[in-house]
């Protein structure tokens, strides 16, 4: 780490449809520790970001709050800055992609591929929604599952049964924005080649900018042969016009991570520096973007070859996380475990979750938990306990015993034993710089443990009793702890910025930077020390947990009318042929990599019970049905499903999601019971 590098570092453009939540906080609060850490070492580093503004889900996010697509971005710009900025992350510039500065550099950029050649236009076919007047994106359009004919699934995938497929396969589809059935309509759009860009692509995954994580992955889609990328968008759509094709837009796609560039240029301008410099091909600057795992399609195939062929360089990394969850589940806004960055705000100090965030990052692209207990034990025990500890019980008899005076000089022994704490400064900064904060937490952890034991045998409490004992040695004693502190303040300082500077203060010292661990404070005088950091009480956790629990209902969308067409009749013999029987749900365990399934283990009064896949999830956890009853389709013919084979039909009543009830267990029946 010798010379001064100069580095961009990027977070991804968050949509501005919504706020801000704990998922989003794990790569803000990631990059935000790297930057710091960054500027920390005397590199020059600049930090950007922006709201991702264009797109559909952004002006119906608007519509649902009644207000224009402009007002709403502009609200939540502003909310979301204020959040950011409660969280200490701390960018050089936070700007919007619905910015003049974008809108002109992705023309920019639009018509360097056109001179390259780069672009194409095809005739497509797509659905359309006739009454709202508008192409629609699979996302809207729902219907029943083409393999078991659950109703009302998405256009991609069944949440039922897994299965994957195209939303023109859907049966009954509807648009989700008027409930109507959609039409296909043909139209033209402008693509980027992306199939030429193969070779190029070839060359870039194989350098260090792609980490080794997902290269297999992305080598997949390059080896199975790449498709052109479609870059435009039907009106209506808020976005860019482009140029030269009234109503047709270009695709949130497009500009969004041209916003990475545009927000730079801004902030190039504020503070007259020299955008080509960063941007040229061969650029000794540095370009970092920091990403979560469902987007490396756009950040590591799209991007590098749009920037390739505009003439700029690529990234000089690529770095990426994995999802969040909740105390082991993912965050669902229907679920009640959606916790807004407000929420969290509202009731807990955000350098706890700045480090409960830092001991769980590392270079890997594994999902992340927050879990409750853990987060409260590690605040708890380690900050509290280990780290700020060493402060507390030193400080007090510097203050009292010597005025605030630190010693003027430290025996041999201790000096030799103190050497380990500044000279673990290049090891805890290679991991910092690898992005891997767990490593650096461990680290620092560690060395809090030392100082602890070490305190814990010099006894400074002992020797302060009695006036006759050495009292200079309480003094060195201390002096030795309060710089073991300082030091470990200094390490820390990417991570908790704010206490970092009320360590400042306590130690009457300017502003840390790195170097500064290399330096032993001697015959210098401390302020009072005053609590530096409160332990987390377990009610401020469940209050957020709570403010967090009622569900929030999903963005407006129109489901078809839910009184449906009565089916074609069927005489009485035909259900006579329906076999319904009372069964005991003996066992029930949720099914891997299925949202709405659990796999029940059903007693109906045979001699081997019955297993059968059931969509309950929405209304009971696995534990919630055991010992129940409900009613079984007992001579539905076996079914294969992704996941086994069900050997009957549960029936519940109810319209669906939390609404659906079995019998209880004390529901005076008997398995195997006919039902008439
Ligand atoms: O996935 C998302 O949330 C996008 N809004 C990220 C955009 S990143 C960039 F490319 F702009
Ligand atoms: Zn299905």
């Amino acid at each position: 780490m010798s010379k001064t590098r100069k580095l961009l570092v990027t977070s991804a453009l968050p949509y501005a449809n919504g706020p801000l939540h704990m998922g989003h906080m794990v790569e803000y609060i990631q990059t935000d520790i790297w930057v710091r850490f960054q500027k920390l070492i005397g590199n020059s580093c600049y930090y950007v970001c922006a709201d991702d503004a264009h797109g559909t889900a952004i002006s119906l996010h608007a519509e649902q709050q009644g207000i224009t697509a402009e007002e709403s971005i502009q609200q939540i710009n502003k909310q979301r800055k204020q959040d950011f900025n409660e969280f200490m992350v701390e960018f050089d510039l936070y700007s919007s992609t619905h910015s003049e500065a974008n809108k002109q550099l992705t023309t920019e950029i639009y018509n360097k591929l056109q001179t390259k050649n780069c672009l194409t236009v095809k005739t497509i076919s797509q659905a359309y929604d006739t009454e709202k007047q508008m192409f629609l994106a699979d996302r809207y359009i729902k219907g029943d599952c083409p393999k078991c004919g659950a109703q009302h699934q998405y256009g991609d995938n069944c949440e039922s049964c897994g299965a994957t497929y195209q939303a023109s396969e859907l049966k009954n589809a509807y648009s989700s924005l008027s409930g109507t059935a959609p039409v296909t309509k043909d139209t033209e759009h402008v693509f980027f080649k992306l199939s030429e860009a193969t070779e190029l692509l070839t060359a870039w995954l194989t350098t260090d900018a792609v980490p080794k994580e997902v290269r297999q992955k992305l080598f997949e889609w390059v080896n199975a042969g790449l498709k052109d990328w479609d870059i435009c968008r039907d009106a209506p759509y808020f976005g860019f016009e482009i140029p030269d094709m009234p109503n047709k837009y270009f695709y949130v796609w497009l500009d969004a991570p041209i916003g990475y560039m545009s927000t730079f240029k801004t902030l190039c301008e504020q503070q007259q520096l020299d955008f080509n410099e960063y941007w040229q091909p061969n650029s000794s600057c540095e370009v970092h973007h920091f990403i979560g795992k469902d987007i490396i399609n756009f950040h590591c195939l799209f991007w590098p070859s749009i920037l390739t062929n505009c003439g700029f360089r690529t990234p000089t990394a690529v770095h990426v996380h994995g999802y969040l969850t909740i105390n082991g589940e993912k965050m669902s806004k229907s679920r009640g475990t959606f916790i807004s960055a407000r929420n969290y705000l509202d009731h807990l100090q955000p350098e706890y979750l700045r480090y409960y965030y830092a001991t769980k990052l590392s270079t890997s692209i594994d999902d992340l938990d927050f879990n409750t207990e853990d987060f409260a034990q590690k605040i708890n025990s380690d900050l509290v306990g280990k780290f700020v500890n060493i402060a507390s019980r030193c400080a007090g008899f510097i203050t009292k015993k010597f005025d605030g005076k630190l010693a003027t000089a430290l025996p041999e022994t201790m000096q030799q034993f103190y050497q380990q704490f500044p000279q673990a400064a290049e090891t805890i900064a290679n991991f910092y710089e690898a992005a891997d904060f767990a490593k650096a937490m461990r680290a620092i952890l560690a060395l809090a443990d030392t100082a602890n034991s070490w305190i814990n045998d010099a006894k400074p409490w002992v020797i302060a009793k009695d006036p006759n004992n050495d009292m200079q040695l309480l003094q060195q004693i201390c002096t030795v702890g309060i710089n073991i502190f300082r030091v470990l303040a200094i390490y820390l300082k990417p991570v908790l910025p704010q206490l970092a500077v009320n360590v400042e203060q306590f130690l009457n010292v300017s502003a840390f930077n790195w170097e500064d661990s290399q330096e032993l404070l001697l015959n210098h005088t401390i302020n009072k020390f005053k609590p530096l950091m409160q332990r987390i009480e377990p009610e401020k956790i469940t209050a957020v947990l709570d403010a967090s629990a009622t569900p929030i209902v999903a963005a407006k969308e129109v489901s078809k009318p839910t009184i449906e067409p009565i089916a074609a009749t069927i005489d009485i013999n035909d259900f006579a042929k329906v076999d319904l029987r009372i069964g005991k749900i003996i066992e029930a365990k949720n099914v891997e990599k299925a949202a709405k399934l659990l796999q029940l283990t059903i007693d109906i009064g045979e001699e081997k019970p019955r297993n059968i896949f059931a969509g309950l999830k929405s209304a009971y956890t696995a534990e919630q049905l055991q010992g129940r009853y409900t009613v079984v389709v007992a001579n539905l013919a076996p079914r294969k499903m992704r996941f086994g084979i069900s050997e009957g039909m549960v029936l519940a009543a109810g319209t669906g999601g939390k609404d659906l009830w079995v019998l209880e267990p004390d529901a005076g029946v008997q398995p195997g019971m006919k039902v008439s």
